[in-house]
């Protein structure tokens, strides 16, 4: 059933699916002298790079001459426990582990593969761009290519130049040049004790041991073998014998002076990139994340998804936590950019407030990280039973229940979020929920072209470095800022506008990890009740807008003419000056567009949440009572 349904969802994917800029799957090669364990070390090491894909997994070892290939769809475990991956005997090998783009996720194109007889053996990372044309000129050119993944062709097309050349060397240059996309492979030849490796735009890291060298996509997972480390640049190749690791040029074959270097990142702290904890290193990432995932939104061919937004009568967000307050912001942009509301609802409340009223033709778009979180499942199954439109999921986790089941999904490209509090995934949620309200709003004709293509040229080209901006100019301060915090167990957190999600979302980040009472609050609400509890001091943090901050001004004066402590969040403006005490409770972000802006406002409070946690000795990445994944009702 599983499997049927992985056919159906993957089945178009090289069509329908672009994922340019995606850094997708896993590879390791290892070379040693002596060791004719090598499965044991693959898996050992492949065990790190789950995070990049557990579609399927294949290892290919060399053992007297003669290469075995095992491999099978799921996770490095379940193969392993299914067809004795570790078990493999060799002296070396190649590992893979897939994130299904090219070809769904089957035996036949779980990786790695053999050229056309089982000499060369080889595995990708990344995407083949000219898959189609290039798998044409293969087949007709006397290759036999047995799988839809583009993973084969990279074997394939050093397999052809080996055959022109007799060297393997040339070969693997040679391939590059008919290969395009960002990528990176290993390959090898059964009777040959080395193995290549090529960085063409994907990562590859190499690590020289005693007696083994690895090349691999990442460093936690060359650190089980050495912690003696190369780095690559793209464009270079690498030659691994059992005791040297060479660096070459691809263009010229020119060999490099590439020395290994002891990393001082531990086998534990690698995998947080060398930040001490997973929620600093997810709020560092969001800049890339934007690009990745606007990759994913602008390469794929997302007519799908817009076709589903265009057609539908009535649009419904549904959503929990961090996602929901995406959804909250989603919801700005649905009305300003789109001129259609979206409906949006916590998960756990969708069916009393909206089940009754849900019509066929009505879209129901589904936001969750994890794609598991019970609350969002039990309204898809509702939207399913009662036959009531369609669905649209939003998700991180390929793989999830969510995915499967949504009429159609938008992966969040963020990578594996370890940290229990959501950061990056909330920013891409923010960042897809923009894009598909700006294109909603072109067809619909609220946008004309040019305007629809000035704020996705933003999202692409300005975001990216507006959030890196961010990050630099608010870190310190928000550190300080902590610090003056420390005694604070009650506090507001007040949005308006545009901001009205952002602030909702500062709030969630200060008591899921601070365990302080933080309430997200719409600002204008405030004096409606609330004000009462503002005496000496007692914070407020205002999320504010340029565009907003002549209306917010009025909320900050109610507050701070009770003597209350007002924190603000926003562009640098003269006239939200006078309300700051010092120079730690103004937290400015960079100018920016004011669509642009509510995305860079929750950077600063999440990096306040982060220093406050810290410095109250609770582990953020790990706050009590919590789990990532709330699989109940
Ligand atoms: C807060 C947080 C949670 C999740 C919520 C929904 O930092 O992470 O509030 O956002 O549990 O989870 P998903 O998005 O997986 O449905």
């Amino acid at each position: 059933m599983l499997h049927n349904l992985f056919w159906s969802v993957f089945t178009a994917l090289p069509s329908e699916f672009d994922f340019e800029g995606i850094d997708l799957c896993g590879i390791t090669g290892i070379v040693s002298l002596g060791r004719n364990n090598i499965g044991e070390i693959l898996v050992k090491c492949s065990r790190k790079l789950t995070y990049r894909g557990y579609d399927s997994v294949g290892v290919a070892a060399v053992f007297e001459g003669k290469v075995e290939l095992r491999k099978d769809v799921g996770t490095v475990d379940a193969v392993d426990r299914l067809l004795g991956l570790s078990m493999m005997k060799g002296d070396r090998g190649i590992a893979q582990l897939r994130w299904a783009t090219y070809g769904p996720p089957t035996k036949v194109n779980a990786q790695p593969h053999f050229g056309c007889d089982e000499a060369i053996y080889g595995a990708h990372n990344g995407n083949i761009h000219n898959y189609v044309e290039y798998r044409r000129e293969l087949v007709e050119t006397g290759h036999k290519v047995r799988s839809e993944n583009d993973g084969e062709l990279c074997v394939h097309a050093v397999d052809k130049y080996y055959e022109q050349t007799g060297d393997m060397f040339e070969a693997v240059r040679l391939s590059t040049r008919d290969l395009k996309g960002a990528f990176s492979f290993a390959v090898g030849r059964a009777d040959a004790k080395e193995i290549y490796a090529v960085k063409m735009g994907s990562s590859l890291v190499a690590g020289v041991g005693n007696n083994e060298t690895i090349a691999s996509s990442d460093l936690p997972s060359v650190l089980p073998v050495t912690s003696n480390v190369i780095y690559l640049a793209d464009g270079e190749m690498l030659r691994l014998t059992p005791d040297t690791v060479k660096v070459y040029r691809v263009s010229d074959g020119r060999e490099l002076d590439r020395r290994p270097e002891i990393t001082t990142v531990d086998i534990h702290t690698a995998e947080k990139g060398g930040y001490p904890h997973f929620m600093l290193k997810e709020i560092n990432e969001q800049p890339k994340v934007v690009q990745d995932v606007m990759g994913v939104l602008q390469g794929s061919k997302s007519d799908r998804w817009l076709k589903l937004l265009e057609d539908a009568s009535k649009l419904y967000l549904a959503a929990c936590g961090s996602s929901y307050n995406a959804g909250v912001l989603g919801a700005y942009y649905f009305n300003r950019l789109a001129g259609v509301p979206l409906v949006t609802a916590i998960g756990g409340q969708f069916e009393q407030m909206y089940g009754h009223t849900l019509r066929e033709d009505d879209l129901c778009l589904l936001v969750s990280q994890s794609g598991e979180t019970k609350d969002i499942l039990n309204v898809l199954n509702l939207v399913k039973q009662q036959q009531t439109g369609r669905t649209l999921g939003i998700v991180n986790v390929i793989g999830s229940t969510l995915m499967f089941n949504a009429d159609s999904y938008i992966p969040m490209a963020c990578g594996y979020e370890v940290s229990v509090p959501a950061t990056k995934t909330y920013f891409s949620q923010t960042v897809i929920l923009a894009y598909l309200a700006t294109m909603l709003g072109e067809r619909n004709g609220r946008l004309d072209r040019q305007e629809a293509r000035r704020v996705i040229g933003m999202l692409s080209e300005q975001l990216p470095a507006l959030a890196q901006e961010t990050i630099d100019r608010t870190a310190i301060i928000a550190k300080n800022l902590a610090s003056t915090l420390l005694g604070v167990k009650d506090l507001y957190c007040l949005g308006y506008g545009l901001t009205d999600g952002v602030a909702r979302e500062g709030a969630l980040k200060i008591k899921e990890i601070c365990y302080n009472h933080c309430e997200g609050m719409y600002s204008s609400e405030f004096k409606h009740g609330p004000l009462s509890i503002v005496t000496k001091n007692y914070p407020v943090i205002f999320v504010t807008t340029a565009e907003d901050s002549w209306m917010v001004i009025n909320h900050i004066n109610e507050v701070k003419c009770r003597f209350g402590r007002t924190i603000i969040v926003g562009e640098k403006e003269n006239t939200l000056e006078p309300y700051v005490d010092n120079a730690t409770d103004y937290l400015v972000v960079p100018k920016a567009d004011i669509l642009l802006n509510p995305m860079l406002d929750v950077i600063p409070l999440q990096l306040l949440s982060y220093f406050l946690s810290v410095n109250l000795g609770i582990d953020p990445d790990l706050p009590r009572n919590l789990s990532k994944t709330l699989t109940v009702d």
